[in-house]
């Protein structure tokens, strides 16, 4: 059993970048398998502060190797922009940043493409991050996909402009108005493609099959979270790849029987950015503080998240999804200061106590139903051990470990690495 998988378990933006940092020195390898640079992963140490889009959170320790995945898929202008916002950090990219030749391609049409399929939708609009997500899944599912590998051919403008033009064709079916200047965009993207064809690019389900093999220790980093995955998530309100388990198999050509442990990740409470459902979402005092405490604005985009309580219906069925086999629960200390805490553990649903994550959870249709536990007081920021916890946080512990039936090993109680409480 090789490689271990870390994934969100809520709507995203649960703390995936900072665990990942946290874990990375008891492992060889990290490496990504799905999303692109929707994703906004932060890592918060020495005074640093960085916020990862398609690299893997493992890049800032020099024995480990990054790989992007198979399916990953790649925006060239975000790519290179990460890798100069790094340049102080004297990292080797071209040996520690390997990327597979099969993972496609974000073209600036893909971005254009959401955008413009956003518009038309308007109110109804998923409140993507506009990063071309969508559209570029849909040419890899519609077998029209640019791969990283076709970059090495010496036709590769032919296929890009072949794409480009399809693309632009299907911008006028939307028929709303977009403001682009297309030769800048290609110029862009072309500069952009000469840094990238400066990295390594592997055949990446070899290279890990071999790593496997030389018994390495690989940690599979998810983005997004279940609730939003393609097939599980509060769909059409979802990204457009599989970033529960299973999709790491996928994404990264390794056999189930290779997955080890299952890090699932959750935040304390819960928040979504974007459109669609979120049964315990808060409206009141008690939302914008956690708003306010926790900084829940989106990394990618800037975009406030929206915050409620704790919802153990979708945790559990995310931790079945997933087959999760240890929990970390981040920003514990944002709780801090709550008199009464809410965990949400049955839905009433169209007349109907249930218990399970059904298949739609329209508001109309779901109230939740709440378990209440005592708050504590005490500013967790400053612990450095469980025996400093108060016990109303020991009981929060608890009791989601016995609803879940899972142990929670970690509880973050800051955004630094070292605001990390080993349990
Ligand atoms: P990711 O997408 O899952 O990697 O998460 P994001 O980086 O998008 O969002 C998590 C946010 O919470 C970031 O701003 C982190 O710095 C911050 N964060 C992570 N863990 C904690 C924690 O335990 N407490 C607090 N207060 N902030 C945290
Ligand atoms: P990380 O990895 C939170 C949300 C968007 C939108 C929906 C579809 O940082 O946790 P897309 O751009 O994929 O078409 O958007 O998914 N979304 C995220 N929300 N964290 C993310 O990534 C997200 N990536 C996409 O807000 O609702
Ligand atoms: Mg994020």
């Amino acid at each position: 059993m090789a490689v271990d998988l870390l994934l969100g378990l809520q709507w995203g933006d649960e703390g995936k970048g900072k665990i990942v940092d946290v874990l990375t020195k008891k492992y060889n390898l990290i490496s990504r398998f799905q999303g692109g640079p929707n994703a906004g992963h932060t890592l918060i140490f020495d005074g640093h502060k960085h916020v990862l889009h398609t690299i893997p959170s493992g890049i800032f320790h020099k024995e480990a190797i990054n790989v992007v995945g198979n399916g990953v898929v790649i925006d060239p202008v975000i790519f290179n922009n990460e890798i100069e916002g790094l340049s102080k950090f004297d990292v080797d990219f071209k040996k520690v940043l390997l990327i597979s030749r099969k993972a496609h391609l974000i073209l600036p049409t893909h971005r254009l493409l959401d955008a413009a399929s956003e518009k038309a939708k308007g109110k109804d609009k998923i409140g993507s991050t506009l990063k071309g997500i969508g559209p570029t899944y849909m040419d890899k599912t519609g077998r029209n996909g640019m791969r990283v590998g076709d970059l090495e051919l010496d036709n590769w403008k032919e296929i890009f402009e072949k794409l480009t033009q399809k693309h632009l064709k299907m911008i006028e079916f939307y028929d709303v108005e977009l403001d682009y200047d297309l030769d800048d965009l290609r110029t862009c993207f072309f500069n952009s493609v000469e840094k990238l064809k400066e990295l390594t690019f592997i055949d990446s389900e070899e290279y890990l099959h071999q790593a496997i093999k030389a018994d390495k220790k690989i940690l599979a980093e998810g983005a997004q979270g279940s609730l939003l995955d393609v097939d599980f998530g509060t769909y059409p309100f979802v990204t457009s790849s599989n970033t529960t388990a299973a999709g790491a198999c996928t994404g990264l050509g390794v056999a189930p029987n290779q997955i080890g442990e299952v890090y699932g990740i959750f935040k304390a409470y819960t928040t979504r950015v974007g459109s669609g459902p979120f049964p315990t979402e808060l409206f009141d005092e008690d939302g914008a503080t956690m708003a306010k405490v926790g900084h829940e604005f989106g990394a990618t985009t800037g975009r406030p998240r929206r915050c409620g309580w704790l919802d153990m219906v979708a945790l559990k069925y995310a931790c079945q999804v997933n087959g999760v086999t240890q929990l970390n629960m981040m920003k514990a200390d944002v709780l801090s200061g709550f008199d009464t805490l809410k965990v949400c553990t049955a839905y009433e649903y169209k007349g109907e106590v249930i218990k399970h994550f059904p298949y739609n959870i329209e508001p109309e249709n779901v109230k939740p139903i709440y378990t209440e536990l005592k708050g504590w007081q005490a500013d967790l920021t400053e612990m450095t051990s469980k025996d400093q916890f108060p016990q109303e946080l020991n009981d929060y512990v608890t009791f989601i470990e016995q609803e879940t039936g899972i142990k929670i090993s970690i509880v973050s109680v800051g955004p630094d690495r070292k605001q990390t409480i080993l349990m």
